[in-house]
């Protein structure tokens, strides 16, 4: 199949440019910086793509390519560091620049006949990141496109089918940048639109094979779209030999158990163990107040009763873990690599890396969108696929103060006509979160004739790209009126409902 290389200079964005790649229906390989020319001349790739890095290329330990490559007659982009390569191995000039170019910035495109210009506009939106500087292209070359702050923002050399940007087109702040990538792939490289995500399914399965030959794999079900399309994949690609683990805390949605069983076990034949240790959990959480504290003990007891069924599991010698590449962001080592240091954020129901099994992580290289996608084409429903988020401590952070059964019922009871009537709106697919939040405040009302004293219930709905910064949503009044109607109406124990408008930050999407 047609491919483009990335070779990776250890760019936080190397995966983006993967990204954007598949997005243009071709298959793309990442490779280390050093691969050797032979090597790549092997793969008959259809171009090759240097990414951006954190180095200088005059630094001593500066990441470089073989210069063989510039002789293997396919088309080359460099981005950022990558054109800063392409100048210093073709006989150009990069200078450390007086001041760092960093953030958004206005690109001029001056050669209206470039190919990596197509059809795009004269002026467009970009986003730099870099501290050296072009000062003098290398012999053939051309400068197309200028920024604000260099008149070498986008250098050519057509004859030779050499290009370079000194921006980022992959990042999501240039807007029009996937564009200009098409261009690259398309235009200049000349592929066609062969990949799908059904290569990706495809290839997953045969790496999978290859790494577990005739293990045993265990894999914790949460029931969320990552461990659950991490699932239909080790499934198809080892079968039986594939045990999942799904452990009802106690701290569930309405429900969500028996989804699980049905979808994994029945429905797709899973070798499925299911552990029902609410009353261990609920148990331990007795009394306890404190967030963090709640949090501790559900992990810990999380890793406790997973490890206690894997036992049961027999003996597997593979974890297999629906880990994205958003919770990764990793990329080769290269010293001063600041993506290296980006770590995943909390994740509580995670497991310990002293837990004796060997990884296996085969959407790490994924984005959350394209999980989905890959989930339809393994077979999964919808309602798994495109479900929002839900934490890994489930209930007990939404029940402020402590959790007890009773407290459970309420909020699991308010918690689903929530989801129903975001569902029946069509809201529930068009936002991030929409939740309810039990409070430990009581208030007045009155009911009939009687007077009440009881609990209140929190509506919590954002939107968001990432969870990382979220908005509230703005639901129209008929859906609040409804909510609220239908929680007071429906559920005992609660006579008040309130709307949460707080935005993160400073305030948080979960209460707890
Ligand atoms: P916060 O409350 O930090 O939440 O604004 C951001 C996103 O992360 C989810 N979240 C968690 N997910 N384990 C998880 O798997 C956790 O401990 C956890 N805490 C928060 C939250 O639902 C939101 O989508």
């Amino acid at each position: 199949m047609e491919q483009i290389v990335i070779l990776d200079f250890g760019s936080q964005f190397t995966q983006v440019i993967a990204r954007r790649i598949r997005e243009c229906h071709v298959y793309s390989t990442i490779l280390r910086y050093d691969t050797p020319a032979s090597t790549l001349a092997g793969l008959t790739p259809r171009g090759l793509i240097l990414s951006g890095g954190p180095s200088s290329v005059y630094a001593t330990e500066a990441p470089l390519p073989d210069g063989g490559i510039f002789d293997l007659g396919i088309p080359i982009l460099g981005i950022c560091y990558g054109v800063q390569l392409l100048t210093h191995f073709l006989g150009g000039k990069v200078e450390s620049g007086q001041k760092r170019e960093y953030g958004k910035g206005t690109l001029s495109v001056k050669d209206r006949s470039s190919a990596l210009f197509a059809n795009l506009p004269e002026n467009l939106q970009i986003w730099n990141s870099h501290g050296d500087k072009l000062t003098r292209m290398p012999r053939g070359f051309k400068a197309v496109a200028a920024s604000d702050n260099s008149e070498f923002a986008a250098i050519e050399d057509p004859a030779r089918n050499f290009y370079g940007l000194q921006f980022h087109p992959e990042v999501a702040h240039t807007p029009r940048g996937r564009e200009i990538i098409a261009n690259f792939v398309h235009g200049i490289c000349g592929c066609g639109q062969q990949w799908t995500m059904r290569h990706f399914a495809d290839q997953a399965v045969e790496e999978i094979q290859a790494q577990i030959g005739g293990e045993r794999v265990i894999l914790g079900l949460s029931g969320g779209v990552d461990s659950s399309v991490a699932a239909a994949l080790l499934h198809k690609a080892v079968g039986s030999r594939l045990t999942c683990i799904f452990v009802n805390n106690g701290l569930l949605r309405a429900g969500e158990a028996a989804v699980v069983r049905e979808v994994f076990g029945r429905h797709f034949k899973i070798k499925l163990q299911y552990q029902n240790a609410s009353r261990l959990f609920l148990g331990r959480l007795k009394g306890v107040t404190d967030p963090e504290r709640k949090r501790k003990i559900i992990g810990k007891t999380f890793i406790q009763v997973f490890a206690q069924a894997a036992r049961r599991a027999g003996r597997a010698k593979f974890l297999a873990q629906g880990t994205l590449y958003p919770d990764v962001i990793e990329s080769v080592p290269i010293a001063g690599n600041p993506a290296a240091l980006i770590k995943s954020h909390h994740n509580v129901g995670g497991l310990p890396k002293n837990l004796k099994f060997k990884l296996t992580e085969p959407l790490k290289c994924l984005f959350k969108d394209e999980v989905r996608q890959l989930g339809l084409e393994l077979g999964l429903p919808k309602e798994i696929l495109f479900r929002q988020p839900f934490p890994g401590p489930g209930l007990a952070v939404r029940i402020l103060g402590a959790v007890t059964p009773k407290r459970c019922e309420i909020l699991r009871a308010a918690d689903s006509i929530v989801v129903e009537e975001m569902k029946a709106s069509g809201w529930y697919y068009k936002i991030w979160q929409s939740f309810a939040v039990l409070l430990p405040v009581r208030s007045v009302g009155v009911m009939g004739d009687e007077r009440t004293y009881e609990n209140t219930i929190v509506i919590r709905a954002v939107e968001s790209q990432d969870g990382m910064t979220a908005d509230w949503a703005k639901l129209p009044y008929e859906l609040l009126e409804k909510l609220s109607n239908r929680i007071i109406n429906e559920v005992k124990g609660v006579n008040r409902v309130c709307l949460d408008i707080s935005s993160k930050p400073p305030a948080t999407i979960e209460w707890e």
